[in-house]
């Protein structure tokens, strides 16, 4: 089958190779890919980012996210018959969406959502699953409550903002003047043009930042934060309980630890708090999610389609920052279907 490989790490690492189809363990489905989406974990990936944490044996395939039809189910997997269209976030160290075929744990998968096409569920699982895992998990936002999301127009921020919204909070987003319209209609309140204004200067009293964007993006959203309230970003710097969510030894949380000590030390000066957030696959909640796209509360922000074999353009696209909003999907799915 095609697939886009990272042989090595590195810019130039990920090149179009034929490989054998994947073997179906037990409990795996195979999923025959309709479209994959484009993710900036990918790149990161593909530069040896996290090669300390995920230990990928190369060469291995690419993608985070995936949508299509299971073509084989696995002799102890319930639930999935062979002919159902499907979308997942493969966990880590088995992603591959980049490829004809994907096996995947069947626990990391569910069923499409019957209003969107293949492009459209893959360009949802991951961004999807993050913005459940910061605000449904982590947060437990209630109704009321004050939530700002940090690149409301990004994959991630327009996904944020919707799910933000449906759990009844007050929404304020960062983005830049072309997306304003774009934010709004996904439910932002208030929008802070942040090539025009500094959204600290203007937001207080918030119960939860997103933060995606890190630095000094990170520090200032500590301080529009009320007493109590939390920040979580996606970018890091990583805490302790990263390193427990990857079951790495002991050692990896102490230097997560310190590597989040100056964030930690400042948000307690504020009397608020810092978390660090790296989504994990989930199908069940995939399922949820399902369900609020098919009733109309969530919709997908998609910002271009390539064909399967531009997938290398299709990644530069977004490495590049070339998005205007939303999320980029390779399809295979053949013209005019
Ligand atoms: N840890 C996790 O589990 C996790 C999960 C998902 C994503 N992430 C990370 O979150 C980040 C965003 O992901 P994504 O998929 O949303 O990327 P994306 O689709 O490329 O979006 C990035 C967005 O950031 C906006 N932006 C840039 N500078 C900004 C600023 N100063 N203020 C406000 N907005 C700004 C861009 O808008 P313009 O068009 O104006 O440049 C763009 O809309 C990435 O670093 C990704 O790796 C982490």
């Amino acid at each position: 089958m095609k697939a886009f490989l990272v042989e090595k790490y590195g810019k130039d690492g990920v090149r179009a190779a034929d490989v054998p189809e994947p073997t179906v363990g037990a409990r795996d489905v195979l999923v025959r890919v309709g479209a994959a989406g484009i993710n900036p974990l990918d790149k990161m990936v593909r530069n040896g980012e996290f090669k300390q944490l995920l230990k990928y044996k190369r060469p291995f395939v690419l993608g985070h996210d995936v949508a299509g039809v299971v073509t084989e189910v696995g002799s102890a997997v319930h639930g999935f018959k062979v002919g159902d269209e499907v979308y997942a976030r493969p966990r880590d160290l088995r992603v591959g969406g980049f490829a004809e075929f994907i096996a995947i744990d069947a626990d990391d998968v569910a069923p499409k959502p019957a209003s969107l096409s293949l492009e459209e569920a893959a360009a949802v699982p991951l961004v999807a699953l993050t913005a459940w895992q910061i605000l449904v998990e982590r947060a437990h936002v209630q109704p009321g409550q004050k939530v700002l999301v940090h690149a409301g127009a990004g994959g991630l921020g327009s996904t944020v903002i919707q799910l933000a919204k449906h759990l009844g909070a007050t929404v304020a987003t960062t983005a830049n003047t072309r997306s304003e319209e774009l934010v709004r209609s996904l439910g932002a309140d208030v929008v802070v043009d942040y090539t025009k204004e500094d959204f600290s200067k203007v937001l207080s009293g918030y119960d939860l930042v997103l933060d995606s964007l890190g630095g000094a993006n990170l520090e200032k959203s500590l301080t529009v934060l009320k007493p109590g309230g939390l920040a979580i970003s996606v970018v890091g710097p990583p805490d302790a309980g990263f390193a427990k969510q990857l079951g790495a030894p002991a050692v990896m949380g102490l230097v997560m630890s310190t590597l989040s000590r100056k964030i930690r030390k400042q948000a307690k000066a504020l009397g608020v708090r810092y978390e660090f957030l790296f989504m994990q696959a989930n199908g069940s909640q995939l399922r949820k999610l399902g369900a609020l796209y098919d009733s109309g509360k969530l919709r997908p922000v998609i910002d271009s389609t390539f064909p399967f074999d531009q997938t290398l353009e299709a990644m530069a696209h977004v490495e590049q920052g070339r998005t205007k909003a939303g999320k980029v999907v390779v399809s295979m799915v053949p013209d005019g279907e």
